[in-house]
């Protein structure tokens, strides 16, 4: 079965990652699962300084997901290439960084200091308020979004995925800029903020009051984001957004996902990529096909 996927320059064994946030640094997983089998790692999302995060409580679970307000705690860039990189590099998959900057600057910094070996690609989390100009996202505005990756274009030659927040009137307009300005990957979708109650208290349940929501509760508004990307650009997309089993997957490849991550289901299942890597690989022997390439954007409809 050939589970083989190209995104950019990268080949990946197979289209399974793990998405940011929701694997540490790998190096936690490394007696619970065979981190060598899955597509790619991907990082939690790296700042220039290290983050202390939001103060807790920062994670609430609701009817079918999670929300989550970490404030992309991390140890910054030095600390990761220092002591996480070696272990991630020493996994024998594909390693796939997220880089989070306040400024497009530092979105620079961040790629040039990951111009090393053992980085197969950049994630480019531009679900960050733009602190020069008005504190919305970067991925809320297609100039401000384009020159986040014009300026990491610019500081490597690594594979770059942008990663869009569903957040937008019009997702589209935003993809093709990113494709405009060089991005070779679009990575959809982050979380969408919410907010959860506790009655006792009459308070929020979130210290920072809104979250990110993520879990099978968003995978229809997933779909359909993949489903518009993939018909505004022609790089490849890569799916997300409450992948729990193989089914679900498999719904993102064949509505144009050419690799899908895997995020809420980790804390469920931390085992769970390789099931649904199996699951995968057993629906396309019932079809009877010989390989992943053959199902992905199945389901869209040509014009
Ligand atoms: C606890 C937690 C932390 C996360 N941290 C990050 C992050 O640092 N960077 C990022 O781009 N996405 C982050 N995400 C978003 C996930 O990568 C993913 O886009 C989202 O959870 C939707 O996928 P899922 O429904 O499979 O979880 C985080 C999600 C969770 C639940």
């Amino acid at each position: 079965m050939d589970m083989s996927v190209k995104i950019g320059k990268m080949k990946l064994a197979n289209p399974i990652m793990v998405a940011s946030g929701t694997f540490g640094y790998a190096e936690e997983f490394k007696n619970i699962t065979d981190l060598k089998q899955i597509g790619a790692i991907i990082t939690k999302s790296i700042t220039v300084k290290p983050r202390q995060g939001n103060p807790p409580p920062r994670l609430w679970e609701t009817t079918a997901g999670l929300l989550n307000a970490i404030g992309l705690q991390n140890e910054g860039i030095d600390s990761f290439i220092k002591n996480r990189l070696p272990f991630l590099r020493s996994t024998g998959t594909s390693v796939i960084v997220s880089i989070a900057g306040e400024t497009v600057n530092e979105y620079a910094y961040l790629a040039e200091k990951l111009d090393t070996p053992g980085v197969s690609a950049l994630e480019i989390n531009i679900s960050c308020p733009n602190v020069k100009k008005d504190c919305r996202l970067f991925a809320q505005d297609k100039t401000t979004a384009a020159s986040v990756v014009k300026a990491v274009r610019k500081s490597t030659k690594k594979t770059i995925i942008t990663k869009l927040s569903p957040e937008v009137t019009d997702v589209c307009e935003i993809a093709r800029a990113v494709e405009k300005a060089g991005s070779d990957a679009i990575s959809v979708i982050n979380t969408i903020r919410g907010i959860a109650v506790d009655i006792n208290t009459q308070k929020p349940r979130l210290a920072n009051i809104t979250g990110g929501l993520s879990g099978p509760a968003i995978k229809p508004i997933a779909l359909r984001i993949v489903w518009e990307t993939k018909e505004a650009v022609s790089i490849p997309v890569v799916g997300i957004g409450g992948i729990m089993t193989a089914s679900d997957a498999i719904e993102f490849l064949l509505c144009g996902s050419s690799a899908v991550q895997i995020g809420t289901a980790n804390f469920v299942n931390p085992k769970v990529s390789l099931l649904v890597l199996k699951g995968i690989e057993n629906y396309l022997k019932q079809k009877n096909l010989s390989g992943v390439k053959d199902i992905i954007g199945k389901a869209l409809i040509k014009k």
